[in-house]
Order: C-alpha cells, then sequence, then structure tokens
C-alpha cells in the first residue's frame, strides 16, 4: 500500500495529461473490470485524449470498466450537450470503447433527490469502490461540485453552485443565466473512499486553488485540501498551475528521483 501525496510538475497540459494517464492506465491494466471516477470540464480532457489513443492502438482494453462521473446540473435535460451525461458519452465513453451500459452519471433530473443520490452511492459500492477517481479543480478550490465549506465527510448531495462557478462554466452555455444553479455531485467523503486519486490542473488561474490545496490547512475553505487526508493521491500539474506553490523544486526533485521500483 502507498502512503503519499505526490506532486507532479510538467511543462505542458499535453505531459500533464500522458503522465496522469499513465496512472489510469496502470490501473486498468491491473484491473480491467475495475471502476473509474471520472471528472468532466476541460482539465482532465488531455488525459481522456491520451487514453483514447492507446485504446486506439490496441494498448488497453476499457470495455469491462465501469465508470462513475463525479457530478451533473440539476435540471439540465440530458440531450443538452453540456448536461454531463452527454458530456462523459461524448468524451469518455465513446471515444475509450467503455460500455454505456457501464457507466453512470448522477440524476440530476430526479424527483427524489436524495433517493437518487443514496442510490448512486450505493451502485459505487456494489460495484467494489472506486479504484481511482480523475479529478480538477475548480479555481476556489471544489472538486466535484463540492464548494468551498461542503463538509469533509459529505456524500453524494444535492449542491448550489456558487456564482464564481457559474460565471467560469458560462463559456460552455449560450448565456451566463443558461448556467443551472444546482447540481448533483459525489460528496468529498466518497470521493476519500477512492482508492486512489489524480487530480489534474493547467494554467495561473489554477495557481492558487493549487497551493491551497496541496500546502493549505485541510479545511472545507478549500475542499481540494481534503485530498491531504487520503492515502494515495497525485496532483499532475502544468508550470502554470504549480506557479504559487512554495516547494515547488522540492517535488521536481522528488520527481526527478523518484525511484525505479515505485510504479505509476
Ligand atoms: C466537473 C468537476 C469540476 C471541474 C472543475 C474544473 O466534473 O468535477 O470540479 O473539475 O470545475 O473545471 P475545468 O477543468 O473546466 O477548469
Amino acid at each position: 500500500m502507498e502512503n503519499q501525496m505526490e506532486i507532479v510538475i510538467l511543462p505542458d497540459s499535453a505531459e500533464v495529461g500522458r503522465v496522469a494517464a499513465s496512472v489510469i492506465a496502470d490501473v486498468v491494466a491491473r484491473k480491467p473490470d475495475g471502476a473509474l471516477g471520472l471528472a468532466t470540464g476541460s482539465s482532465p480532457l488531455a488525459i481522456y485524449d491520451e487514453l483514447a489513443r492507446r485504446a486506439a492502438a490496441g494498448e488497453l482494453d476499457f470495455s469491462r470498466m465501469r465508470g462513475f462521473a463525479l457530478d451533473e446540473y440539476v435540471g439540465l435535460d440530458y440531450a443538452h450537450p453540456e448536461s454531463y451525461h452527454a458530456v462523459i458519452d461524448r468524451t469518455v465513453t465513446k471515444p475509450l470503447g467503455m460500455d454505456p451500459e457501464l457507466v453512470s452519471v448522477p440524476d440530476g433530473l430526479a424527483q427524489d433527490v436524495p433517493a437518487a443520490c443514496a442510490a448512486y452511492e450505493a451502485a459505487i459500492d456494489a460495484a467494489g469502490g472506486i479504484d481511482v477517481q480523475i479529478l480538477g479543480i475548480g479555481a476556489n478550490g471544489h472538486i466535484g461540485f463540492n464548494e468551498p465549506t461542503s463538509s469533509l465527510a459529505s456524500r453524494t448531495r444535492i449542491k448550489t453552485l456558487t456564482p464564481k462557478t457559474r460565471a467560469d462554466n458560462a463559456r460552455f452555455f449560450d448565456s451566463p443565466e443558461a448556467v443551472p444553479t444546482h447540481c448533483v455531485t459525489q460528496g468529498l467523503g466518497t470521493i476519500l473512499r477512492a482508492r486512489r486519486l489524480v487530480l489534474v490542473a493547467q494554467g495561473e488561474a489554477k495557481a492558487e486553488a493549487i497551493a491551497a490545496a496541496v500546502e493549505g490547512p485541510v479545511s472545507a475553505s478549500c475542499p481540494a485540501s481534503v485530498l491531504q487526508l487520503h492515502e494515495h493521491a497525485t496532483v499532475v500539474i502544468d508550470e502554470g498551475a504549480a506557479s504559487r506553490l512554495h516547494n515547488a523544486d522540492y517535488y521536481r526533485y522528488t520527481w526527478a528521483n523518484k525511484p525505479e521500483w515505485q510504479r505509476y
């Protein structure tokens, strides 16, 4: 069992995608019927591109892997191209060759939201838990849609998006007002139960959130700081996202001197 929080600083987004993809590939190779935790948004696209390339080359087989998305907007039709049902299908399920029957996204259209959230938790448990959870990070430190002050022990539930998150995600919609106000998201406690966490971030807009998550106190004010409580979290970032870290040189040195026997 590994016990580490590893910070990997790389020159660009493609390299971030390649290294993070190698972590996922290692899990898929060892457990071809395991479960992946899937993030949406821009950050993990380089991972999915790299995994799709390896799948197309016959190096990886995702056909028996399960997938569980982190979150979904409430009240947004699944036919809407920016619903996370549609995004996961377009950017993950199809390109990686996953079986749509094995890929789940939280139910943002449920009549009984608490029951749907409990069912989602139960489905993750029934699958044997998540083997590796892919994460992005919001500029305010959110992971999934666990906005600041989310309980560090929270499970899948409905959340109100902050105006900042709605503004950040307005680029995907016709107008800022079209961004839903609520979401259903796996909780921080749900995320902590995954066996392995891989968080990716690119660009200076994420630098403050990354510094708070990695070097700040564990606090609900920066939900991503909960990674410090996990026994095997890997943070893969580019130079921009690393630009506010105090100990960046130490992380570079650690990565450059990573022992051969210590796998991804
Ligand atoms: C989405 C999710 C969010 C995003 C975050 C960063 O499933 O979990 O936490 O990862 O909002 O979004 P991008 O990557 O678009 O900057």
